[in-house]
């Protein structure tokens, strides 16, 4: 069942907005858990939600500092609430393929068109060492911002699909 946002609508501006970034589980805020981030991306991302379950694996893999894994996870707070997150991946493939794969970004629905989700991942941009990718929809109005942002789309993506 979709939760309630509890946001308070009249602070959600890019000025009361706070970006935390953390590399492992340690570094949590002390106001959400895992769990309810997880939870947050999988409502905020609809209608291209991910699973709560495969959303955490996507966490985990963050969070690791196995060999060639890591990465890093941005929540974005106004008063102790998450108005966005975004999960940056690190791959061991770089000069290959970007070595940073944008995995999630979503931003609250009542928090969307004011620049929020544009904070997120320009801050993401900065942080990650590298070149950065991601896959979206044709059809996605997020590609709009990509492109705002500098993302051009050089290669086709194609799959073979099992
Ligand atoms: C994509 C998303 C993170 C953008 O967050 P945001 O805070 O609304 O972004 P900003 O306000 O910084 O920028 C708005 C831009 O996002 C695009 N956008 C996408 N969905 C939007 C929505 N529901 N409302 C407003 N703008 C939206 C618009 O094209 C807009 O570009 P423009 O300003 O050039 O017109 C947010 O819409 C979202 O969570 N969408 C659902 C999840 C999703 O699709 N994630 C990306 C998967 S690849």
């Amino acid at each position: 069942m979709a939760t309630e946002s509890k946001l308070d609508k009249n602070k959600i501006s890019k000025e009361n907005l706070k970006i935390h970034e953390v590399h492992k589980p340690e570094e949590m805020p002390d106001w959400i858990t895992v769990d309810e981030l997880a939870r947050f991306l999988h409502e905020s991302l609809k209608p291209y939600e991910d699973t709560v379950e495969d959303i955490k694996r996507a966490i985990d893999y963050a969070f690791s500092d196995a060999e060639g894994k890591g990465g890093f996870i941005l929540i974005g707070e106004i008063e102790k609430q998450p108005v966005g997150a975004l999960v940056m991946l690190h791959t061991d493939m770089g000069g290959y393929i970007p070595p940073n794969i944008l995995l999630f970004i979503a931003v609250d629905p009542v928090a969307r068109g004011k620049g929020i989700g544009g904070e997120i991942v320009k801050y993401s941009f900065d942080k990650a060492e590298g070149d950065v990718k991601l896959h979206v929809e044709y059809d996605n109005p997020a590609k709009k911002l990509y492109e705002r942002l500098g993302m051009t789309t050089k290669y086709a993506e194609m799959r073979y699909t099992k």
